[in-house]
């Protein structure tokens, strides 16, 4: 059954203090998305891998998808959150500026692009739990305590740690559900949370099946991620 993947990087990634954004940077002089791409890329069973930038960055990543097989790497112009880049991004499969729509999965995987080391065992895992339900993601344990503040920034409340987990990507999906909950919630400006997931609960009442990811899921998100993950491709290398 056919599988694709979206994956936004359409950030400006303020968080690492770089002027380039993080996706961009450079890990062994080669741009972290180019790892991203290539470990979807060498899966056999994934037809498609849609590429949201934004659109300063367009001929940077035309220039990095020139690496990868033409059909399977597409890129595509992101929108001014993530949960429009995503959109444009499933959008892709029913309409594309100036290109035939490309061939609608059936079941897709988001993935953030700044998230180089997903092995495909998980891929597979989380793939066949989305056909199954309707909707997956990977998750990891706490690390701290989630806390609520007030305004005043005192101690509202705490959770109790070991009934949360932290929501990581990638995540998978029926490629008709996610599409029809990210229709619906563009009518309402995707003013809810930032969560892929709640998104397809609220929008299509699919109740998502949760996995245990490994801790290399992370995101790159400050400049110390950028050199723990170079030492990673290092050792992965080695
Ligand atoms: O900002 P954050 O780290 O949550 O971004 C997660 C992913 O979403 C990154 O890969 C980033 O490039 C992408 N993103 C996007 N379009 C935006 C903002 C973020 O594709 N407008």
């Amino acid at each position: 059954f056919p599988v694709a993947v979206v994956l936004p990087a359409g950030g400006c990634g303020e968080r690492t203090g770089l002027g380039t954004p993080k996706q961009f940077c450079s890990l062994l002089r080669r741009p972290l998305i180019s790892y991203t791409i290539d470990t979807f890329h060498r899966v056999s069973w994934i037809e498609t891998i849609v590429v949201v930038v934004a659109k300063e960055s367009l001929d940077l990543m035309l220039h990095i998808a020139q690496k990868f097989h033409h059909t399977k790497v597409i890129v595509v112009e992101g929108g001014s959150t993530r949960h429009r880049s995503i959109f444009k991004g499933l959008q892709a499969f029913c309409a594309r500026a100036g290109a035939p729509p490309l061939p609608r999965p059936e079941v897709v995987i988001i993935h953030d692009a700044v998230r180089p080391f997903v092995e495909e065992e998980l891929l597979l895992q989380l793939t066949l739990a989305a056909r199954e339900q309707g909707a997956s993601g990977a998750t990891r344990p706490l690390v701290s305590t989630v806390i609520a503040a007030t305004s005043e920034g005192y101690l509202d409340h705490s959770l109790e740690r070991a009934k949360y987990r932290a929501s990581e990507m990638p995540q998978g999906f029926l490629y008709d559900i996610i599409y029809q909950a990210y229709q619906r919630c563009s009518e309402f400006d995707f003013e809810f949370g930032t969560e892929c997931l709640h998104l397809a609960l609220r929008y299509s009442g699919t109740n998502a099946r949760l996995l245990n990811g490994p801790p290399t899921l992370w995101k790159v998100t400050y400049k110390r991620d950028l050199a723990a993950a170079e030492s990673i491709i290092k050792d992965t290398l080695s």
